[in-house]
């Protein structure tokens, strides 16, 4: 039986915040209560569950936060949440609250924990029914072409790329960019080729510390000694890539001490700028989107799910409400993106193919 008018329906938002959250919120909070649910939300991801922090959502509030970044529930990474302590106090919690549906917004681990929870018994004798919606800037979960947070995300790297490139080009220098991401190097990709990088090094293509040196003193030569117009070299690095950044400029530093002795190299660690910033029109509607569809698939029934944006997947079972939503078991979601974490999906293939490509075609 789905969630019928009356039923309670939990919205919890968790791990690494990403901007759109707050439209996934929304969304679901309205097609809730268009559908008669009672829509609460839950304080701080797993943390608040376990402690039962459950508070009554405003839409008029969720209207306007969903034009702002972070999550206005607030998130956390909970490491009580996964243990038989966690486990027992959060189904405790949704007894107590009289839960009989559950939201969770988030990344990879977010989605592992939402599945712990798929046979938690309700107050009403029921089973606890579950659903995800993907939230992560790093773009790490598989089964959907886009998280929400990604487009934001890539449209703020590409700013300050460009803001840097101002200031690199007027000193002819050449700037080091460590973007987040995790061990994921699609952002630093897609933001790379947005912003007309030189060079973007990425975890993916498994080069050696020295490869990765080579790689930016090549751009440097190239565009500073080939009588080239050029006044700037724009390096993306992902902070999967591991060799820290200031090291990677000491060792370029070294290695053009005496053919470049004019050329400047500075580092820019954008970090957590990344995640914030109010949310892309893409993301906001990808966040209502996504909740439109995960929301109708609870009250008729469905659990254990996560509805993902159309793309290359293991399983694509259209939405019956939306075309261009799949929704997947959340077991297939999560055995595929471990796949992909471990390089072993033919989603990793592609992006690692088309990273190699990339870069090649970058240091022509
Ligand atoms: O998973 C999202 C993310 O922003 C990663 O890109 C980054 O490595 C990590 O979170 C940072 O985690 P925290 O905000 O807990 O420092």
């Amino acid at each position: 039986m789905g969630l019928t008018k009356g039923a309670k329906l939990a919205l919890l938002t968790s791990g690494g915040d990403a901007p759109g959250m707050n439209s996934v919120l929304r969304g679901a909070a309205r097609v809730g209560a268009e559908l008669g649910l009672e829509v609460v939300g839950i304080e701080d991801g797993y943390a608040g569950l376990m402690d039962g922090r459950a508070v009554t959502l405003d839409l008029r509030q969720l209207d306007e936060a969903s034009r702002r970044g972070g999550t206005v529930l607030g998130t956390a990474r909970s490491l009580v949440f996964p243990t038989a302590e966690g486990q027992r106090r959060a189904r405790e919690a949704i007894v107590a609250l009289g839960l009989d549906g559950l939201l969770v917004v988030g990344g990879n681990g977010s989605l592992t924990g939402a599945r712990t929870l798929r046979d938690a018994a309700t107050a009403r004798g029921g089973t606890l029914l579950v659903g995800g919606v993907p939230a992560s800037i790093d773009n790490d979960l598989a089964c959907t072409s886009m998280s929400v947070g990604v487009d934001t995300a890539m449209n703020t790297i590409v700013e300050a790329c460009d803001r840097i490139g101002d200031t690199a080009t007027a000193h002819r220098r050449t700037f080091l960019v460590e973007v987040m991401g995790r061990d994921m190097g699609y952002l630093a990709m897609t933001a790379g080729i947005a912003a007309g990088a030189d060079v973007v090094l990425v975890r993916e293509t498994n080069k050696t510390d020295d490869d990765f040196v080579e790689q930016v003193v090549r751009a440097m030569v190239k565009a500073y000694k080939s009588g080239s117009a050029k006044r700037r070299v724009l390096v993306l690095k992902a902070e999967g890539v591991k060799i820290p950044t200031p090291d990677l400029k000491a060792r370029v530093d070294a290695r053009l001490a005496e053919l470049l002795p004019d050329v400047d190299t500075r580092v820019t660690v954008l970090g957590h700028v990344v995640r914030g910033g109010a949310p892309s029109a893409f993301d906001r509607l990808l966040g209502a989107r996504l909740a439109n569809a995960a929301v109708r698939e609870l009250a008729r029934g469905r659990t254990d799910f996560m509805a993902g944006w159309f793309g290359p997947g293991a399983t694509e079972e259209r939405s019956a409400d939306d075309p261009y939503v799949v929704v997947n078991p959340l077991e297939g979601v999560l055995a595929e993106t471990a796949k992909l974490h471990r390089g072993e999906s033919a989603l990793a293939a592609w992006r690692k193919k088309i990273y190699a490509e990339v870069e090649s075609i970058l240091d022509r």
